[in-house]
């Protein structure tokens, strides 16, 4: 299919909760992301397909699929009524607890936004893309995509009003991630979470994340380590989703990190560690490693850092961020 005109983003994969920061905390990492071109094409329907040659392939309806909800709603704030194709370009797979929808998502709003030759504002733009979410995860929650749309860590209370905080990466943050072969649908994960809390523990919950988010606040990467193993609530209800989770935990510990938890729904596993202590990422990644094979688990092991430009506007020769027109390197696609 070929449109007249075409535009290409690129947004990158995130953590999300990082302990008690459920549904409020979210961060954007480097090296892995999805990239979207949007095309116009004739007629008033937008259609989707992936390039086969990415790391996942999945459903092309409109309806369901995350970035043609997203696109879709950033072309009717544009008052756009015709038609688009988006070629998505997975740089992984779905269910990984890495903000794999989100970043669709993401890239989706961000190609069509620049195909059309639109300028939304920040809340429209953050609409779109958690309307895309909501597509797949079956809820609107944000803490994927305002940090694949923005970068670094955002914490967020709600779209309308936008009602969030971003907070940079930091040069000594560094972040093993340990990505098991299993797969844990955000949609299922959320059923087994309690519908109620009492007042107690919520208080108790508000003040640990109150104490991450002080973590991050000073750049301090062991008590950021501290307070994101800290969650009394979502990881406890869902445990057993990840029979694996004590023992890579134990194992990064041991060697050194400063925290280890659950990203998202999982199955990833996310460390942090100092990145300034000499040999320090070689004995973490050496040792996750061998606790992934001990429970019997395939899967990698990967080193990475906090993202801080978020999704990224693409042509041939350059990558702008979308956030600020910052002209940032070319992400690995
Ligand atoms: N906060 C969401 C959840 C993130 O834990 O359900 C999903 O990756």
């Amino acid at each position: 299919m070929t449109g007249n005109r075409s535009a290409t983003a690129w947004a990158p994969a995130s953590l999300s909760n990082l302990g008690p920061g459920f549904d409020a905390l979210g961060a954007a990492i480097d090296g892995l992301g999805d990239t979207v071109r949007a095309e116009e094409t004739p007629g008033e329907t937008i259609t989707v397909s992936f390039d086969p040659e990415g790391a996942w392939v999945g459903p092309v309806d409109p309806k369901s699929n995350t970035a043609a909800v997203a696109a879709g709603h950033v072309a009717a704030s544009l008052g756009y009524g015709g038609g688009l194709h988006l070629i998505i370009r997975k740089g992984l797979a779905a269910g990984t607890g890495l903000g794999s929808s989100a970043a669709s998502s993401v890239a989706a709003a961000v190609a069509t936004e620049q195909l059309l030759g639109g300028a939304l504002s920040q809340e429209d733009m953050m609409a779109a893309v958690v309307a895309g979410e909501a597509a797949t995860s079956g809820q609107a929650h944000a803490d994927n995509v305002l940090p694949s749309l923005l970068g670094g860590f955002v914490l967020m209370r709600s779209i309308h009003p936008a009602d969030h905080v971003r907070m940079e990466g930091w040069d000594d943050l560094g972040l093993i991630i340990v990505l098991p072969k299993a797969e844990v649908m955000t949609r299922e994960a959320r059923k087994a979470l309690p519908d109620m809390v009492p007042l107690s523990r919520a208080v108790d919950h508000a003040a640990r994340l109150a104490m991450l988010a002080n973590a991050l606040q000073r750049r301090d990467v062991r008590s950021l380590g501290r307070w994101m193993m800290s969650d009394d609530i979502v990881i406890p209800a869902r445990h057993h989703l990840w029979p694996y989770l004590d023992e890579v935990t134990d194992a990064a510990l041991e060697s050194g990190a400063a925290g280890c938890t659950i990203s998202g729904s999982g199955p990833a596993i996310v460390a942090c560690y100092d990145r300034t202590k000499a040999g320090l990422r070689e004995s973490l990644q050496a040792a996750l490693s061998a606790a992934l094979r001990s429970a019997g688990l395939e899967g990698g092991v990967s080193i990475h850092r906090i993202h801080n430009h978020g999704a990224l506007i693409l042509d041939d020769e350059r990558a702008v961020s979308w956030r600020n027109g910052d002209p940032v390197p070319l992400p690995n696609r």
